[in-house]
């Protein structure tokens, strides 16, 4: 039968635009890109004529019934605004994260995608890449034994992220909800819902002043909003526990990682803000890890999976993996932390979610000739 792509729009022509119209043009064949959109002009002609697609405003694009799927890229603080509209329009919804920038505000986003009958899904997709999806394949088949614990770590410095991406510096571009999002994504999706969280998170030096001194802004100081500092813990509906610790009151050389321990061996994830990289495992009576091979594809960039993993899921009549429930648990999970770190209590996750279906296995990537791409992503 013949393939019905999915008519999309991507609104937001920023930075990470390039790489989702790249690949959501080039590689997931199941959407088909018409358009794109931008409060900035320049931006949206600069991708439009890049990728040969339209030029469009707001209205058109929730007036075009041919379009099923928006692809929401703006920055943080444009998310709810844009994702309502398209709801409302009743459009299926792709946004980058973080889902919103409060736990109220976020529910309501929730409950009208509900309300619609449309599907709406989030970043992070990177847990659908090799490392996440191979590390999930081990873990599941028992090779650690019984999770018991789970622990990621995140260091990084604000300074310098600000003065390439400056909204880092605002609500939602902080070191939680602009990249500890994806290590809680992450966890979550391998090992399913939270009950309780607890910890601190701060904003250390806030008066920051802007060091580049080739750019015009060398010397100015700013007020850095969003939080740089999170540390926590957190009980799994299972009975496993977590501990997190991202500072981006460091340095720049990153020491990101995520470490199951289980009842038989030890699993060390790299970068979850990437969809590839070695898994590896120290098995009982072992002293040095060893690298698992993979079991999965996705090593690259592959940013657009995520709308692609939803356009066969609207194809196929089922949830996305990256679902809406997921990313509202994240976004409490965090915002959680600061209502412990607030009230200095334990705090109760109100929502859940069912831990996504793991990728299946057999496509390892075009090296193995066994193509489509997405075959994976369509079951
Ligand atoms: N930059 C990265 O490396 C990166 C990586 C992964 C995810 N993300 C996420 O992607 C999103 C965008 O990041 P970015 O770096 O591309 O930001 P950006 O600021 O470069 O781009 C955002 C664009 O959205 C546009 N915009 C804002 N409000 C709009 C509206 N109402 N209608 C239409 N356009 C609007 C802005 O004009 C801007 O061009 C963020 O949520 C970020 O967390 C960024």
């Amino acid at each position: 039968m013949e393939l019905k792509k999915v008519k999309t729009a991507v609104v937001g022509c920023g930075v990470i635009s390039e790489i989702y119209l790249k690949n959501m043009t080039s590689i997931f064949e199941i959407i088909d890109v018409v358009g794109c959109c931008d409060i900035i002009p320049e931006r949206m002609e600069k991708r439009a004529s890049q990728f040969n697609i339209r030029q469009m405003s707001i209205e058109e694009i929730l007036n075009d019934k041919s379009i099923e799927l928006v692809v929401n890229l703006t920055y943080p603080t444009a998310h709810h605004l844009v994702v309502s509209q398209c709801l409302e329009a009743g459009k299926n919804v792709y946004s980058e994260k973080p889902i919103d920038l409060s736990i109220e505000e976020g529910r309501k986003l929730v409950d009208l995608a509900d309300k619609k009958g449309v599907l709406y899904g989030n970043a992070p997709d990177t847990f659908m890449g090799q490392a996440i999806q191979t590390a999930r394949f081990y873990m599941d088949s028992g090779l650690i034994g019984d999770i018991t614990s789970v622990y990621a770590t995140l260091n990084r410095d604000a300074g310098l992220i600000a003065e390439r991406f400056p909204f880092t510096i605002g609500p939602g571009g902080g070191i939680g909800l602009d990249v500890g999002v994806y290590y809680l994504t992450a966890i979550l999706s391998m090992l399913g819902p939270v009950t309780d969280v607890s910890g601190f998170v701060e904003t250390i030096r806030p008066e920051r002043t802007h060091f580049f001194p080739n750019k015009t802004d060398f010397g100015e100081t700013y007020r850095l909003e969003a939080e740089n500092l999170v540390v926590g813990s957190f009980r799994f509906k299972s009975g496993v526990f977590g501990a997190l610790h991202f500072n981006s009151n460091s340095i720049g050389n990153e020491m990101p990682q995520i470490v199951v321990f289980g009842t038989e061996g030890i699993l060390y994830l790299p970068d979850p803000n990437l969809f590839g990289g070695d898994v590896e495992v120290i098995l009982k009576g072992q002293t040095e890890p060893t690298v698992l091979p993979p079991t999965h594809a996705y090593t690259e960039n592959s940013r657009g999976i995520g709308p692609a993993e939803l356009a066969w899921a609207l194809r196929k009549g089922r949830k996305p993996r990256t679902s809406k429930e997921m990313a509202f648990h994240g976004l409490e999970l965090l915002l959680g932390l600061y209502k412990s770190c607030e009230t200095k209590q334990l705090y109760r996750m109100t929502s859940t979610f069912e831990r996504p279906a793991p990728i299946p296995r057999g496509y390892l990537g075009p090296a193995y000739g066994n193509s489509p791409a997405e075959a994976g992503l369509a079951i």
